[in-house]
């Protein structure tokens, strides 16, 4: 049997074309799904799209267009971005999908109201539409959002609200625990400095003020508030509400959300699923946020970096490589693309590509283009390096620090330059064919061993790499005996042009 993995990202809002955060989420949850798949579980990885609520009701005004044609467009971008960036998901809900993800969306608000957790008030309070949330005077700025610089709408009408607080005590001993595993620790300590504190939430919105929704099962006067619509995706995709056919799957290993909406995602979501008797998901990792040359990306700023024009530029694994280098994984990370050439240059071209070129040229000039691969010519301290780099690999991309797996690799990679600088297999073959075969087997066995670990996060240069050594990276082991067989091509990382 194999071990089930399942891994979601947030689905993000239609109100308008993805960015480059959003790729960087697409990505981290790729490097962790292909990594299991490569491990052999059973991987399952969905992403999708946030349809309803009014901030996606309000794009769709602004920019004169009905709301179905509005998001159907922007669904059809994020679908694209998964294209562009090589994302390997199995699946893409969007929650204005009527047959797959609204009778979950409606059975689980039963279920909430067969708990007795659903309750009907009359409520005031202010309304930030960017956060889709009613906020605390006291979380605001001289009455100000201070994430999106407007001013909450100030609400007074009749919802549903959800009993929040009778959970909250165990969704924090879950948290405490370790049973729902919040990755980074910071994050951890934040929920649980929050939670103490949590009040019920309002779970709906009349229909009359929003029509854009899923309708409230036995009262069509009321729409599913956003959050209690969208946190069900991550269980409508496989079937719940349906025929459950992935439902296996449940509960998920990984929800990796970015920092703003971890609350919803440690808090409401855990106290939905308690109330409709579902399993808690294993562990919520939580990235941090992209700034752009230092500054908070923004519409107003003018500096929203379009995620598609990069990879039209660089190509997708170049721009893969920086993102998952550059921003530390935890972390609020700067995007430039002047850092983007610095990477490109050093580690790329005259790191990795330099090394290939190196030891394909040896083979290709001294070797006829072909070494038989013999176990014991690997030395001890080679050996050594590798192991300890397939297990820091693990460890990392387990832990969430998937910056520092790739600063890994390019240790192994470095280790293999200075090996070779000290042992010049160039100078051996002048006088001991032994000695050389053996710095050349050594060097062939890091090379795939960099293009296995590389696999999860730049798939086409570990190919590239597999193509020009006639390696096989199937398996993390090379089989004895095993014929490499050079085929020259272009180089893997050509210099910019300036
Ligand atoms: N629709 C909600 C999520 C519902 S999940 C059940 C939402 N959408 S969003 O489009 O605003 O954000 C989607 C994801 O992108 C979130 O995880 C968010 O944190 C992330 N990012 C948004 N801006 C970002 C950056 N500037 N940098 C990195 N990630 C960012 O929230």
């Amino acid at each position: 049997m194999k071990n089930k993995f399942y891994i979601t990202t947030a689905i993000a809002y239609t109100n308008g074309p993805p960015h480059i955060g959003h790729a960087l989420e697409f990505l981290q949850a790729d490097v962790i799904a292909r990594y299991h798949r490569i491990m052999g579980d059973d991987t399952y990885f969905l992403t999708g799209t946030d349809e309803h609520g009014s901030t996606v009701v309000k794009a769709a005004e602004k920019n004169n267009k009905d709301v179905k044609i509005f998001v159907d467009e922007m669904a059809e971008k994020f679908k694209e971005l998964t294209k562009a960036y090589n994302i390997s998901n199995d699946a893409f809900i969007r929650t204005s999908d009527q047959i797959r993800h609204w009778p979950a969306a409606q059975k689980i608000w039963q279920a909430l109201a067969g708990a007795g957790d659903l309750y009907k008030k009359n409520y005031e309070g202010l309304y930030c539409v960017g956060h889709e949330a009613f906020m605390k005077k006291s979380d605001l700025v001289d009455g100000i959002c201070p994430l999106h610089k407007t001013e909450p709408e100030k609400i007074k009408e009749e919802n549903w609200f959800f009993k929040l607080t009778k959970y909250k005590k165990e969704v924090k001993k879950k948290i405490e625990s370790g049973e729902m595993k919040i990755v980074p620790e910071t994050r951890k300590q934040e929920i649980l400095n929050l939670i103490d504190d949590a009040e019920d939430v309002s779970f709906s919105r009349p229909s009359k003020d929003l029509k854009w929704g899923i309708p409230v099962p036995n009262d069509p006067e009321q729409i599913i508030y956003v959050w209690s619509d969208a946190l069900v995706n991550y269980i409508s995709a496989l079937g719940y509400g349906g025929n459950e056919e992935k439902m296996d799957y449940w509960p998920a290993d990984v929800h990796l959300v970015g920092k703003d909406i971890l609350r919803f995602h440690a808090m409401i979501w855990p106290a939905m699923l308690l109330s409709a008797g579902l399993p808690l998901p294993k562990a919520i990792y939580v990235h941090g946020f992209i700034t752009v040359d230092g500054e908070k990306m923004s519409k107003t700023i003018g500096n929203v970096v379009d995620p598609f024009r990069i990879i039209e530029k660089y190509g997708v694994d170049i721009v893969r490589y920086f993102l998952l280098r550059e921003i530390s994984s935890t972390e609020d990370g700067d995007f430039s693309e002047k850092k983007l050439e610095e990477r490109y240059n050093g580690d790329l071209a005259n790191g990795l590509g330099n090394l290939v070129q190196r030891i394909l040229t040896l083979i290709d000039d001294k070797m006829d283009g072909e070494l038989i691969y013999k176990e014991e010519l690997i030395s001890k301290e080679v050996k050594a390096k590798i192991e300890e780099k397939i297990l820091a690999h693990k460890n990392h991309i387990e832990n969430f620090t998937l910056h520092e797996a790739l600063g890994n690799v390019w240790e192994l990679i470095s280790f293999a330059d200075k090996y070779m600088d000290d042992r010049k297999p160039w100078a051996a073959i002048k006088h001991d064919e032994k000695e050389f075969l053996e710095i050349m087997t050594n060097l062939v066995a890091i090379i795939h061993n960099v293009a296995w670990l590389l696999q999860p996060f730049m798939p086409e240069t570990a190919e590239k790499i597999e193509k020009i050594f006639g390696d096989d990276l199937s398996s993390k082991e090379i089989q004895e005996n095993y014929k490499f067989i050079i085929k020259k091509g272009g180089v893997l990382f050509p210099r910019l042009n300036a």
